[in-house]
């Protein structure tokens, strides 16, 4: 009978061959481990000799991860906000420029049980309405998404955070399902040009989730329009760096609110707040 492979050569083959397809081979070879062991860093490097058995789901990963597709697909688990969430294709990965749209609206609203009422447009997994859930424990969300394969992820999420009495979701486009009135919308909508090209890693992510129109920026001025129609209080919402301009234009002309933009960390523009004026 031959004898179970030891963590070290299990470590050494799924580098040499990963190597051949993605940077840092070795480095996504121990998460890969650690993610099938459900162990951490620790256990693996102290455990260098344990000989391991059950390997074939670990191989199937690997061949996956050889082929570029995501890591966070291939473990369905992904973190945001120092929370981990599951995670599947059909719903957009979570990016970490998103933490700081979380942090906008943490600034903009300083009373944290405020009874309010948010409105999401495109929940994907679901992260931005559950972390301002824990945050805001009096609030209530409202989160909607075009897609049957987001929904059902961000389902998973609300129910692992126990939060299906204050997060509801709704299947449609933009604002159309939701009547009641709200008072703060929140979005990180899909805003890239319907012809830019990306990696080719962005390929296994839902292409409704990136692509927002010919020029990009169609959704996000259409939830603009949304929130003047319902005079809304506050909307935050993520944008595409090369879109403050036009942003700024198309709401010059409908003389609204006070309008502040933030940056991510490589100091490119990445969203804004619009504040309805008193
Ligand atoms: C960039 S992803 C954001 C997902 C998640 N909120 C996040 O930040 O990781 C955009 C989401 O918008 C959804 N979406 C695209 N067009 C939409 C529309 N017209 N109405 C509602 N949701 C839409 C997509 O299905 C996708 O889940």
């Amino acid at each position: 009978m031959r004898s179970s492979p030891l963590v070290k050569d299990i470590l050494k083959e799924i580098s040499s061959v990963l190597g051949p397809h993605i940077p840092r081979a070795s480095r996504e070879a121990q998460l890969l481990l650690m993610a099938h062991l459900e162990c951490d860093e620790l256990w693996l490097l102290s455990n260098q000799n344990t000989p391991l058995k059950d390997i074939d789901r670990l191989y199937e990963w690997v061949q996956r991860r050889a082929k570029n597709e995501p890591f966070e697909y291939i473990v369905n688990r992904v973190s945001f906000y120092s929370e981990e969430f599951y995670i599947a294709e059909g719903a957009l990965i979570p990016r970490p420029e998103t933490e700081i749209l979380i942090d906008e609206v943490l600034k903009n609203v300083s009373d944290k049980n405020a009874e309010m009422t948010f409105a999401e447009v495109g929940v994907g997994s679901g992260i931005i309405s559950i972390m301002l859930a824990l945050h805001f424990p009096h609030a209530r969300f409202i989160a909607v998404d075009i897609s049957p394969a987001a929904i059902e992820v961000a389902r998973i999420n609300i129910k692992k955070f126990k939060l299906q009495e204050r997060i509801e979701l709704r299947l449609g486009s933009l604002l159309e399902p939701v009547l009641e009135p709200v008072d703060y919308l929140v979005s990180n909508p899909p805003y890239i040009a319907d012809d830019a090209k990306l990696e080719s890693n962005l390929s296994y992510e839902p292409q409704n989730a990136l692509f927002g129109g010919s020029v990009g920026d169609e959704i996000i001025k259409e939830l603009l329009n949304e929130v003047l129609k319902r005079n809304i209080n506050f909307f935050t919402c993520e944008m595409g760096y090369d879109q403050k301009d036009k942003i700024t234009n198309h709401l010059k002309e409908m003389k609204y609110g006070d309008l502040e933009f933030y940056k991510d960390l490589s100091d490119f523009d990445r969203g804004f707040t619009l504040r309805k004026k008193d």
